[in-house]
């Protein structure tokens, strides 16, 4: 009998898709990724093809497998972890996509959600999703699939159509169309999913004419979600017990089960999440309310902020301004920077995000003088993202009533040491870096385990903790404030310029 040894966590994010495999003490022992193609059909709109998207799922799994000489046999259980939102629709009985997915960041519903938000539905949809209205979530892109395919809407109504997000597609793939199924965190991301009764909302559903059948159905983020196909899995039947959102798979990856904890993942974009507990706080300030996970019938609640342009600053530096040959330059560059911080660099690339809410700001510079240089102009975007940041942790901290103790953080930018260090110092909080990069896939892998039992519960995942560096506040009181004001200046400047 093989040793059922590993778990293997599959991560289908927006740009890669990647296949990780962890060993029983949480270390990384093999990983493959494989890129996902962007179909950009008009300016905002974003697509991919689900099919693509399995093909990559594939080729990383069979990659991660035989690069690293692990069987299938000895993979105890595997996890899925995707990017949330992406709205697939497929015929049943063909498994062919009638459309490409419709990506997260794609604007071509803002239309729908603008009328939404004339016709005054804004607060019910809040009350009952915890999200604010926005082309973002699936509800309006399966409107739209729904819309533009000719003859879908009765096909759904038939029940000949399935919707799912990416990590139902890829559960579905995997299981030959055995298990049609969803999780609690992505689920909490479609707009028509109750956070308050843990249910599709028949409201909601019937507000955007959407059938239920094209639903799957909605389970904890750690149980029997199938088992593989052994013709999808190398001769192997491994069972499926872990699935959620990839945000939701860092907070998890980064331990982060207490009230109060909060990881920032600095990615292109930076996505904030914080544990608020078991009862649903809602946002005055329009951050997201949403589910965290749940286990063993509980039901953890988050906060989520997201920077829109966060790395994205930095490739800007790089590929437009091209002031820096690498993005990893910028830590040099920031620290040779002479001046005292009197530059300001607003990234409203894609207007301002939480607590502004502003699409149609542009970026603007403050403070240059004949005496700026690059290294100034570098360090003033680093400090953006910074800034940014703080801005979403202090309305997190006030809309949750829950001080912030500690950032947890992880993403390609946390090897930025000024970044890291200016952070803190502007928080006045420690903060700590990851030791793992891969929390997402982590995370995921965690949630598989402990609906296999390959881990007991989330004291015996707490065993496999280690701290990676963790920056202390240096800054005086009176700096940072001082620093802050200006920030709070800048961006009231720069919404104030319509032209
Ligand atoms: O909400 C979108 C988010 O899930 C992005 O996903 O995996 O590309 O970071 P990812």
């Amino acid at each position: 009998m093989v040793k059922k040894e590993y778990i293997l966590a599959i991560d289908e994010g927006t740009t890669t898709a990647r296949a990780i495999i962890f060993d029983h003490s949480g270390k990384k022992i093999a990983s493959a990724r494989h890129p996902i193609r962007q179909i950009l059909p008009n300016p905002g709109w974003v697509e991919h093809d689900a099919n693509e998207i399995w093909n990559a799922v594939q080729t990383t799994i069979a990659t991660t497998l035989i690069e690293s000489g692990i069987k299938p046999a000895q993979i105890d259980s595997i996890g899925i972890a995707s990017q949330r939102e992406t709205t697939v629709v497929w015929d049943k009985k063909t498994g062919l996509p009638i459309h490409n997915a419709i990506v997260w960041q794609s604007r071509q519903t803002s239309a729908l959600a603008n009328d939404l938000i004339k016709n005054g539905y804004e607060d019910e949809i809040h009350k009952k999703t915890g999200l604010i209205v926005s082309p973002y979530f699936s509800a309006t892109k399966i409107r739209w699939i729904l819309d533009h395919v000719d003859g879908a809407q009765e096909r759904a109504e038939k029940g000949e159509l399935l919707f799912g997000t990416i990590n139902t597609w890829i559960l579905w793939q995997l299981t030959d169309g055995e298990n049609f199924l969803t999780d609690y965190a992505n689920a909490s991301r479609t707009m028509l999913f109750n956070i308050n009764d843990l249910k599709w909302d028949d409201e909601l559903l019937e507000l955007f004419n959407i059938p239920k059948a094209m639903l799957p159905e909605v389970r904890s983020n750690s149980e029997l979600f199938g088992v593989t196909k052994n013709y999808h899995f190398y001769g192997s039947e491994v069972p499926i017990t872990g699935m959620t959102g990839s945000q939701q798979a860092s907070l998890f990856g980064q331990m982060a089960f207490e009230p109060g904890m909060v990881k920032n993942t600095y990615g292109t974009g930076a996505f904030a999440v914080m544990n608020t507990g078991h009862t649903p706080a809602l946002s005055d300030n329009n951050l997201l309310t949403t589910i965290a996970y749940g286990i063993n019938g509980e039901i953890t609640y988050a906060l989520e902020g997201s920077i829109f342009v966060a790395g994205a600053a930095l490739q800007w530096l790089r590929d437009g301004m091209r002031i820096v040959k690498h993005t990893p330059d910028t830590d040099a560059a920031a620290k040779r920077s002479t001046d005292h911080n009197e530059v300001y660099v607003v990234p409203a690339f894609s207007g301002l995000g939480a607590p502004y809410w502003d699409d149609k700001a542009h970026g603007t510079v403050f403070g240059i003088t004949r005496g700026t240089t690059d290294n100034d102009f570098i360090k003033a975007t680093l400090q953006a993202i910074a800034y940014q940041t703080k801005d979403i942790i202090d309305t997190m901290s006030s809309d949750s009533e829950i001080p912030i103790e500690v950032l947890k953080v992880d993403g390609a930018a946390t090897a930025n040491d000024y970044l890291m260090q200016f952070q803190s110092d502007l928080l006045g909080i420690p903060l700590q870096v990851s030791s793992e990069l891969e929390t997402t896939s982590l995370g995921v892998a965690f949630l598989a385990g402990l609906g296999s039992g390959y881990w007991k519960d989330l004291d015996d995942i707490k065993k496999n903790h280690q701290t990676g560096t963790v920056y202390e506040p240096k800054m005086e009181e009176k700096v940072r404030k001082n620093l802050y004001d200006g920030w709070r200046e800048a961006v009231a400047a720069t919404m104030a310029f319509k032209h």
